[in-house]
């Protein structure tokens, strides 16, 4: 059968800033997730053949720099665009826009950022992806939590309201396995 594999992209300089949004490269640790990432994904894979999509933001790219497989760059697999709030901590927005961070807060799946987007809105700009996936064999996307958020819950057909706050850990290779209804699952964690 077909695998979905998934992870974040590995610990970014923004993530270890606590700062959301961004094109930052990745953080010595997230070097060596990337270093350590062909390794799990061959544990997984073995010898069946593989493509690998990242999303054009360069944490995803230099996680799978080494992997060696066909890659493929989809701007429609960026990280959610936080708008004017993009390179904030959410201590800083929480100070400089109260009402929005409270908004989000109520309704976290419908808040669009000023200027940029909801998770709503991450939905319908995914449909070219997961209509892509459905039709393609094994695939493993590097990705940003809110879009792995996403593609998680559509494959296990979890509800809008509890999607922004599916666990999507670093550092961990999440396996789908489409059965005719719902998706076996597996992780694989590397201790970094
Ligand atoms: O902090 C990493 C990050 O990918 C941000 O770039 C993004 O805005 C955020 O996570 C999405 O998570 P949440 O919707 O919980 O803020």
């Amino acid at each position: 059968p077909r695998n979905i594999f998934f992870s974040r992209h590995g610990e970014s300089q923004y993530n270890v800033e606590g700062k959301i949004g961004g094109d930052s490269y990745l953080s010595p640790q997230g070097e060596k997730y990337a270093e350590a990432l062909p390794k799990l994904v061959q544990d997984a894979v073995g010898d069946a053949p593989l493509t690998v999509w990242t999303s054009t933001l360069k944490r995803t790219a230099q996680t799978a720099a080494g992997l060696p497989y066909p890659k493929l760059a989809w701007k429609s697999l960026d990280e959610l665009d936080a708008g004017v709030c993009d390179a904030m901590t959410y201590e800083e927005i929480e100070k400089y826009y109260p009402e929005d961070y409270a908004s989000r807060d109520e309704d976290k799946f419908n808040y669009r950022y000023r200027g940029g987007e909801s998770y709503r809105d991450v939905v319908v700009r995914l449909e070219p992806v997961i209509m892509e996936l459905e039709r393609q064999e094994n695939i493993l996307i590097i990705g940003h939590q809110a879009i792995l958020r996403c593609l998680y819950a559509y494959f296990h057909g979890l509800a809008q309201e509890d999607l922004p706050y599916i666990k999507i850990p670093l550092h961990t290779v999440i396996q789908l396995t489409p059965k005719a209804y719902g998706c076996d699952e597996k992780r694989f964690q590397l201790p970094i």
